[in-house]
C-alpha cells in the first residue's frame, strides 16, 4: 500500500512512537486520526491530524471511535495497534531485608491486559468490522509486540500481552486474507520513549550493555519497519524485531 492512499488510526498517538508515526505518515501525505487516553500530546500533533480521547481499554470508546475517525477521513484502510503501559513487578517477590513476600497486584496485572491485549482486540475488530462493511480492500493493521515477547523477569503481564499480539498478527491475517487485509507485527527493543526514560537508570544501563549496535533506538527506527510493513504487500502475519540486535 501506498502511504499517501492510507487512511489510517494510530492508538496512543500523544506521544512516542505512535506520536512520531502520526507525523512521519502526515508527512507522507496519509489521512491520520490519533487517539490516546492524554489529551496533552495530542494537542501539539501538526495541524490536519484528526485527533480525539480513546480508551483501548474500553470497548464502548473504541467503537465510538472508530466511527468518528471513518467520518473525519472518508472511510479507513489501516490501524496501528499502539497504545501500551508497562506496570512491571515480579509475580511473587520476597523482600531481602523483611522477609515479607508480595506479589504482582491483581490492578497492575489487568491493566496491562486490558490495555496492551484487550485494547488491540476492540480496535482490530471495529477497525476491520468498518472496512468490511464498506468493502474497503486493501487494508493493514500493524501490532506493536516487543522483544519483551520471548519472556522477561518483572514483566509477566507485559510479556503476555506482547506475545499475544505477536501470534494474533497471525490469527488475524488468517481470517482477514479473504478480505486483503494484512496484518503484522512490529517488535522494537529498547527505543527512546516516556516509557523508557521512566526505567530505573540501573536497568537502563544493564539493558544497553547488551545492544550489539551500542545505542538505544529511536522512534524513526521503528518507523522504518513500519513504513516497510505497510508499503510491502508481501509481507505478512510475520513479526519484524527492530531491536539493535539485543535478542539475537
Ligand atoms: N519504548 C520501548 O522501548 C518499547 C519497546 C517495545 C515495545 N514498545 C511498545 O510500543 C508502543 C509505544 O510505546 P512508547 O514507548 O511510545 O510508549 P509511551 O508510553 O511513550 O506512549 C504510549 C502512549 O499510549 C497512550 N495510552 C496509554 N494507555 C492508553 C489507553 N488506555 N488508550 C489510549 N491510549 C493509551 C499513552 O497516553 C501514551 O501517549 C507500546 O505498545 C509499547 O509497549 C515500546
Amino acid at each position: 500500500m501506498e502511504l499517501q492512499t492510507l487512511k489510517i488510526i494510530i492508538t496512543g498517538a500523544g506521544r512516542g512512537m505512535g506520536a512520531t508515526f502520526a507525523r512521519r505518515l502526515h508527512e507522507a501525505g496519509a489521512a491520520v486520526a490519533a487517539g490516546d487516553v492524554d489529551p496533552t500530546g495530542l494537542a501539539e500533533l501538526p495541524e490536519g491530524i484528526a485527533r480525539h480521547h480513546l480508551d483501548v481499554s474500553d470497548a464502548g470508546s473504541c467503537r465510538e471511535f472508530v466511527a468518528w475517525a471513518s467520518e473525519q477521513m472518508g472511510g479507513l484502510n489501516g490501524l496501528i495497534n499502539n497504545a501500551g503501559i508497562l506496570r512491571d513487578g515480579l509475580l511473587v517477590k520476597k523482600h531481602r531485608e523483611t522477609g515479607e513476600v508480595t506479589t504482582l497486584s491483581d490492578a497492575d496485572y489487568q491493566a496491562v491486559i486490558n490495555v496492551n491485549l484487550n485494547g488491540s482486540v476492540y480496535m482490530t475488530r471495529e477497525t476491520v468490522r468498518t472496512m468490511v462493511e464498506a468493502d474497503t480492500k486493501p487494508g493493514i493493521v500493524v501490532n506493536l509486540s516487543s522483544v519483551a515477547r520471548h519472556g522477561n523477569r518483572g514483566q509477566t503481564n507485559y510479556v503476555a500481552t506482547k506475545a499475544a499480539v505477536a501470534a494474533n498478527a497471525v490469527s488475524w491475517a488468517r481470517e482477514f486474507a479473504r478480505f486483503q487485509i494484512r496484518v503484522v507485527a512490529i517488535a522494537p527493543g529498547m527505543v527512546e520513549t516516556p516509557m523508557t526514560r521512566a526505567m530505573p537508570a540501573k536497568a537502563r544501563d544493564a539493558l544497553l550493555a547488551r545492544i550489539p549496535c551500542g545505542r538505544i533506538g529511536k522512534p524513526d527506527d521503528i518507523w522504518r519497519a513500519v513504513q516497510f510493513a505497510i508499503e510491502c504487500d508481501y509481507f505478512n502475519g510475520r513479526t519484524i524485531d527492530v531491536d539493535g540486535g539485543l535478542v539475537m
